[in-house]
């Protein structure tokens, strides 16, 4: 095998509606935003040498999952918030398997990386329904559904202004998922109701003045699986209370970050403000 340098980036995401149901074979709306992880991986004799700004165990662990504990020197720079629901572990997972490919001339083709990541993925949470890792290597709105066969469909892109609030609480995706399945089958009315709410929202892609509602709907469903908190709750209140058309929590709950759905950028400036002011780690987002 010939060995090069390799590079590879994998997207953040924020899931528009459908998260949990998804595990369960319902549909789900997601799109990658601005904010990525690259890979730089170096051949390099020794022990695996991975070298990033941020000191988690978790990058270790992918990395050498992908590379091997051995021959590489693999550079991670990352500005997607780690534990957030923004798909960290997925942008990692595809960005790792987009620069091993790329340093062993393998097959980088979707397919192929899709299936080197998700064993990283699971690695972390345990039973993903693929959603992240979709979306972080198609950069593309999309309409995702687990299958088997899974299957996603490209969706017009969201030009929405948004708005992200940040917890600054670290969730736990497999426990939340884990919460959800525990609770089954008293849940799946509600996992029914977020599946219908979703395909409101996919004939409706093109009003955001519809699309809002339905997000803040999705945020009461997810509320009543329990996987909301006090603080998702609050930062979905200050959203709505000073101009967003909808707002909810993204991925899978129990902290993390909120966003909401603007109207203007001007909007989406004014409640990033309000919310700084408040002490609130906000910043305005663009899906891609
Ligand atoms: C996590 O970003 C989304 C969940 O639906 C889990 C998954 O789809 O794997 C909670």
């Amino acid at each position: 095998m010939t060995l090069k340098t390799g590079r590879g980036r994998g997207h953040g995401k924020l899931i528009l509606c459908g998260e949990h149901a998804v595990v369960y074979g319902h549909p789900a709306i997601a799109f990658a935003v601005d904010r990525c992880t690259r890979v730089t991986a170096h051949p390099q004799p020794g022990p695996l040498d991975v070298v990033c700004e941020l000191d988690n165990p978790g990058l270790r662990m992918a990395t050498a999952q992908i590379f091997g504990d051995q021959g590489w020197r693999v550079e991670i720079d990352t500005d997607v918030p780690l534990g957030r629901g923004m798909g960290s572990s997925a942008a990692l997972a595809v960005a790792l398997a987009e620069a091993h490919a790329h340093a062993t001339s393998g097959d980088t083709s979707h397919p192929a990386l899709m299936d080197a990541a998700m064993p990283v993925e699971r690695h972390f949470h345990g039973n993903p329904s693929g959603l992240d890792v979709a979306v972080a290597l198609h950069r593309k709105p999309m309409r995702f559904l687990r299958g088997p066969p899974m299957a996603w469909t490209p969706l017009r892109p969201c030009p929405w202004p948004l708005v992200v609030l940040d917890s600054q609480i670290q969730g736990h995706t497999r426990e939340l998922v884990d919460h959800v399945q525990a609770q089954r089958p008293i849940v799946d009315p509600i996992l029914n109701a977020i599946g219908e709410l979703v395909d409101k929202v996919a004939s409706a892609l093109d009003n955001p003045e519809i699309v809002g509602p339905l997000v803040s709907e999705n945020h009461r469903l997810l509320q009543a699986l329990g996987v909301s908190t006090p603080e998702l709750d609050h930062l979905v209140d200050l959203s709505l209370r000073h101009g967003a058309l909808g707002a909810k929590l993204a991925g899978a709950g129990g902290g993390g970050v909120v966003f909401a759905l603007m109207r203007t950028h001007a909007d989406a400036r004014a409640l990033c403000d309000v919310a700084n002011e408040a002490g609130v780690v906000a910043w305005t987002c663009q899906a891609l």
